[in-house]
């Protein structure tokens, strides 16, 4: 079903950029970071059909909040769908470039995470690095950002933007995926 979603919507919007959702072993591997014993901001830059939303909402406390951007129209009626009476949970139609009026929309000074599956390559040099100065800039001191994606094209401009960067390599998924997990 979410693989049939993928594929429609890959073909009318290079932006989606894969034809299946990412793995459990992918999002078991990237929300380990996560200290769900806390109440917490989480950002989610292009959620999708909302696999990794899916383990957010499972996990998070009763008290945080997770607000997800997804710039594809079919995939936010999904999401608003799926998730929509959760009242932790704001879905916005827009752009991960624009976050920090979204999360001022949202009624929040900063998040504890940020989860990134966007494309980052299809961005252009400027905007993705805008991109990352602007995440840096809505993160606690102590917020961890977190991406996953599937060349090793991110550890540089991580590292360029955030203190200390920390990958690993998620061999099950299609494609396996790199995952880093990026600190002030
Ligand atoms: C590779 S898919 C990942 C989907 C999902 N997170 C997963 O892991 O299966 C990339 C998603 O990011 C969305 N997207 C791409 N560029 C975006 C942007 N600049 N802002 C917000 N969403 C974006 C796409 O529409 C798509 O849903």
């Amino acid at each position: 079903m979410s693989t049939l979603s993928y594929i429609k919507n890959f073909i009318k919007d290079r932006d989606v950029a894969a034809i299946t959702p990412s793995s459990s072993f992918l999002v078991k591997r990237v929300c380990r970071w996560v200290d769900f014993t806390a109440p917490n901001v989480i950002v989610e830059y292009g959620p999708g059909t909302g696999v990794f939303t899916e383990h957010l909402v499972a996990e998070m406390t009763r008290d945080s909040k997770l607000v997800l951007i997804e710039g594809n129209q079919a995939f936010v009626e999904k999401l608003r769908q799926r998730f929509g009476h959760d009242e932790r949970v704001e879905v916005v139609h827009d752009r991960a470039e624009n976050v920090e009026a979204i999360l001022e929309a949202a009624g929040e000074s900063a998040a504890d995470y940020v989860i990134s599956g966007i494309p980052f390559s299809f961005l252009d040099d400027a905007v993705k690095h805008e991109l990352l100065q602007r995440t840096r800039r809505i993160l606690n001191d102590d917020g961890k950002f977190l991406v996953y994606q599937n060349y090793n094209h991110m550890e540089k401009p991580l590292r360029r933007h955030f203190g200390h960067v920390h990958k690993e390599y998620e061999i099950l998924n299609l494609p396996p995926m790199f995952a880093y997990q990026a600190t002030k």
